[in-house]
């Protein structure tokens, strides 16, 4: 089925925005804007009547990223910044109904961590409620039809010098991906089946995904629309510690690995990105010899692709073109990936041995192999 069932108290409109809790917001709000190409939107802190509390809205294409630091030590952000380091604290979700979406998701055995309520300000109102998910990771349920603020009541806009740098052309989030401990995989695909009504697209066995050293089991559930792909992926069995084992003893548990977002020319976005200073992890120059043969039929600009250190892909249904950012923070935990899709429906599998071993090679940098 893939037309919205509007019975369904669950039916889901999209990500509303990202949050990440981090240890300084002003700084990560610049990193953002100056280096991935995001705009200002809207801010809200002790200037707008928020005591504890600083967060600033950034924009581009669909998406909003929301930075939020602590004011003060001892809060639930503080802690959570003390715990995890800078990470994502909630995947927002659009519902066309808060209240019921959360009635709904709490009946069919999710966490509520905020109870529906109303915000108002003089743009109107908004509902929202939150559920837990994977570690301290949440997904707040925000119904904004009767809001025509910046973002949210009691943000302000935003307003800033122009952006001197070109575009970087980011679309929209394609997926989110969380990393949980073993054995936790189907568990927590068990949980967006039956709380978010998601069904599996696909999922990948660790002889899929594994190189000499490390391994990892990934499973993607979706909304059956392609608004939302949350892949959840737990380590598996290798020599040494897998990349999962790494972020998870680095994060302090479960959380948000990567976010992919969509640009419709890649090889333009991650030129803008590497002008704005941002870096990208590089697979050995040998995978660009294997592509030529594997997309000997497909007009790729191979030579761009390789001086880039860009990925492609393809299946049944078309191709996809992929890079990863190195880490977002000091520590090895999130970083961001940008996509290309041309019909593929896939995550880049027939790339997950060739950047594994590159992902490894800094993991082993980092003396964490
Ligand atoms: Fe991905």
């Amino acid at each position: 089925m893939t037309a919205t069932n509007t019975n369904d108290p669950l039916a889901l409109l999209g990500i509303d925005h990202v949050e990440l809790w981090v240890g300084n917001a002003r700084q990560a709000a610049h990193f953002y804007r100056t280096g991935f190409g995001f705009t200002p939107v809207a801010y809200a802190g002790p200037e707008t009547g928020l005591r504890d509390q600083a967060s600033w809205v950034l924009g581009q294409g669909s998406i909003r990223l929301v930075l939020t630091s602590s004011l003060r030590p001892g809060t639930e952000i503080a802690e959570h910044v003390a715990r995890h380091g800078d990470g994502v604290r909630d995947v927002a979700l659009a519902v066309p109904d808060a209240t019921v979406a959360y009635r709904a998701a709490v009946e069919r055995g999710a966490n509520g961590v905020l109870e529906p309520s109303d915000d108002k300000d003089e743009h109107g109102i908004v509902r929202r409620a939150a559920i837990a998910t994977y570690g301290d990771t949440i997904h707040s349920l925000i119904d904004r039809s009767g809001y025509t603020g910046p973002f949210l009541p009691g943000f302000a806009p935003w307003t800033s010098v122009a952006d001197p740098l070109p575009p970087v052309g980011l679309e929209a989030i394609d997926h989110v991906v969380g990393n949980v401990e073993l054995g936790r995989m189907n568990q927590w695909v068990e949980f967006y089946e039956r709380v978010l009504g998601f069904t599996e697209l696909v999922h990948f066995s660790d002889e899929a995904i594994s190189t000499e050293y490390s391994a990892l089991m990934s499973k993607v559930v979706w909304d059956g629309e392609g608004r939302i792909k949350f892949p959840i992926n737990e380590p598996a069995q290798g020599k040494k510690r897998s990349q999962i084992d790494e972020y998870l003893d680095f994060y302090g548990g479960p959380g948000v690995q990567h976010i992919a977002i969509q640009t419709g020319d890649i090889v333009a976005s991650v030129r803008a990105l590497r002008d704005r200073g941002i870096e990208f992890m590089r697979v050995p120059d040998t995978y660009y010899g294997e592509l030529a043969d594997r997309f000997g039929d497909v007009d790729l600009d191979l030579d761009s692709l390789q001086e880039l250190g860009v990925l492609a892909d393809r299946d049944d249904e078309g191709y996809l073109l992929q890079i990863f950012s190195r880490m977002a923070q000091d520590r090895p935990t999130v970083f961001f990936e940008l996509i290309e899709r041309h019909g593929a429906r896939g995550f880049g599998e027939g790339n997950f041995k060739a950047l594994f071993v590159a992902l490894e090679r800094e993991q082993a940098l980092r003396g964490n192999l």
